[in-house]
């Protein structure tokens, strides 16, 4: 409902507009503040600041409620594949049997590398970060697909989002393969989106890869899990670019880097050392509960805590619950998921983490579980930008459509004032 914020400010009174979401989120239109008013808002790291309207992602983060265009996370991840989440974030819509088939066709059919993408792979070296190697390739696409580079032609667009969606699981397996001087693996049509990557990274030219259909479903569903979370670091760095109308290659590469940060999406890698270190240390979790308590450390509990969720993180609630029958399909015996499970009752009972509503994220059980599928430490976050890609795509493309301004904050200046340049040798 519309309506209106009085401010007054020393001897001014100023009326603003208010607006509020579908949801009942309500926001005061600032835009005319400094003109009004000669002050700009003052936000650091946006923890106040709506930057858009969207009606993409709807989080409540005291209730823990997360929607994708107003299907509730847990019944997508029940009842729908991760192709259809994409289709439903980035067309508005959940497909029908036929736009489904034309669409996973397309991006099937666009899972090959160029041949020269490959030598990229070659070139950098083989204990390279994947992410930067990521950054680097999706970066590169642009050089390769000239054709698919203005944001403002519809077709084009289309190509590009199809070709991103269909390249990044080659893309990550590649360098994996390259990694470990094994032969690539290319992909194969035949399959579903989740199989073909556990293909490409798991299989070998000299004996058929059979892909376990419960183990892949896991998987699809963990990317489902990731596919979008509205306004944060990585779809803001993504918006930010795409807002001086970037091509969607380079703006979904500024998302991967912001993406790797250990504050974000390197949370999950940061998460499984942690854990690893504890374990080594003998297992004692109250005394790195202590350690995260105390301010002067420099230590936090990685996988705790979450700028939106003051509840429990509901995709966190998801895998909490999953984590073990996972680990009992695939056989696997992780002593860290006795170390998170402890870690996480000690942490949910103390007084530090329950004033400062501090609950695990979803990063707390999601590198357990892409362990016991074989995917190695630092591949976690590669995982976290497979699944975010088609968020930033529909983040990408809601704002060029919308037709927001460039992005350009202001500043509050607190540095030297008006200076005289001394000669270097009088200073
Ligand atoms: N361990 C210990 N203390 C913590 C933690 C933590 N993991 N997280 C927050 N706190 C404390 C802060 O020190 C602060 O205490 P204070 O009020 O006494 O100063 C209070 O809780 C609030 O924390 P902020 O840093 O102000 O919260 P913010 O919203 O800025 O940060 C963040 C959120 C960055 C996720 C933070 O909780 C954190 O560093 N967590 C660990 C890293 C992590 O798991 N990141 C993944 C996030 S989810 C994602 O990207 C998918």
């Amino acid at each position: 409902m519309a309506g209106t914020a009085n401010l007054n400010l020393g001897d001014k009174s100023v009326d603003f507009a208010t607006t509020q979401g579908s949801e009942g989120e309500k926001a005061i239109l600032i835009k005319p503040f400094r003109q009004a008013t000669g002050y700009v808002a003052l936000d650091p790291g946006f923890v106040n600041t709506a930057s858009c309207e969207s009606s993409i992602t709807f989080i409540n983060g005291e209730e823990g409620v997360l929607h994708y265009r107003g299907y509730p996370i847990a019944d997508l991840v029940e009842n729908t594949s991760f192709l259809e989440v994409a289709h439903l974030l980035i067309e508005g819509h959940l497909p029908t049997q036929e736009e489904y088939e034309g669409f996973k066709n397309s991006i099937t059919y666009h899972t090959l590398l160029h041949e020269n993408l490959k030598r990229l792979f070659e070139l950098v070296p083989t204990d390279a970060h994947p992410m930067s190697v990521l950054s680097a390739a999706v970066s590169a696409l642009a050089t390769f697909y000239q054709d698919s580079l203005d944001p403002m032609n519809e077709d084009q667009v289309r190509l590009s989002i199809h070709r991103l969606i269909g390249k990044l699981p080659t893309i990550a397996a590649f360098h994996y393969k390259r990694s470990r001087g094994q032969a690539y693996i290319y992909p194969d049509n035949r399959l579903d989106y989740a199989a073909n990557f556990m293909k490409m990274m798991f299989g070998f030219h000299t004996e058929p890869y059979e892909v376990d259909e419960e183990v892949a479903r896991i998987l699809d569903q963990l990317l489902i899990l990731h596919a979008d979370h509205e306004q944060n670091c990585s779809t803001t760095a993504v918006r930010v670019v795409g807002s001086s109308q970037a091509n969607l290659y380079a703006s979904v590469t500024s998302g991967i880097c912001a993406l790797s940060g250990p504050l974000h999406g390197g949370a999950n890698q940061a998460v499984l050392e942690m854990l690893q270190t504890i374990h080594d240390d003998g297992g004692d979790v109250q005394k790195f509960v202590e350690l995260a308590r105390d301010k002067t450390s420099g230590f936090r509990l990685m996988g705790f805590g979450h700028r939106v969720y003051k509840a429990y993180d509901p995709r966190a609630h998801f895998l909490q619950q999953k984590v073990e029958v996972v680990l009992r399909k695939l056989k696997v015996n992780d002593p860290l998921l006795n170390i998170a499970r402890k870690l996480e009752e000690v942490a949910l009972s103390d007084s530090y983490f329950k004033d400062r509503n501090l609950y695990p994220n979803v990063d707390f059980y999601s590198g357990i579980i892409y362990r016991a599928l074989g995917i190695p430490v630092n591949m976690f976050t590669v995982m976290f930008a497979l699944g975010r890609l088609p968020g930033w795509i529909a983040q990408w493309k809601e704002n060029l459509e919308k037709g927001y301004p460039i992005c350009r904050p202001r500043q509050i200046y607190t540095g030297e004032t008006m200076r005289k340049v001394i000669p270097m040798s009088e200073r």
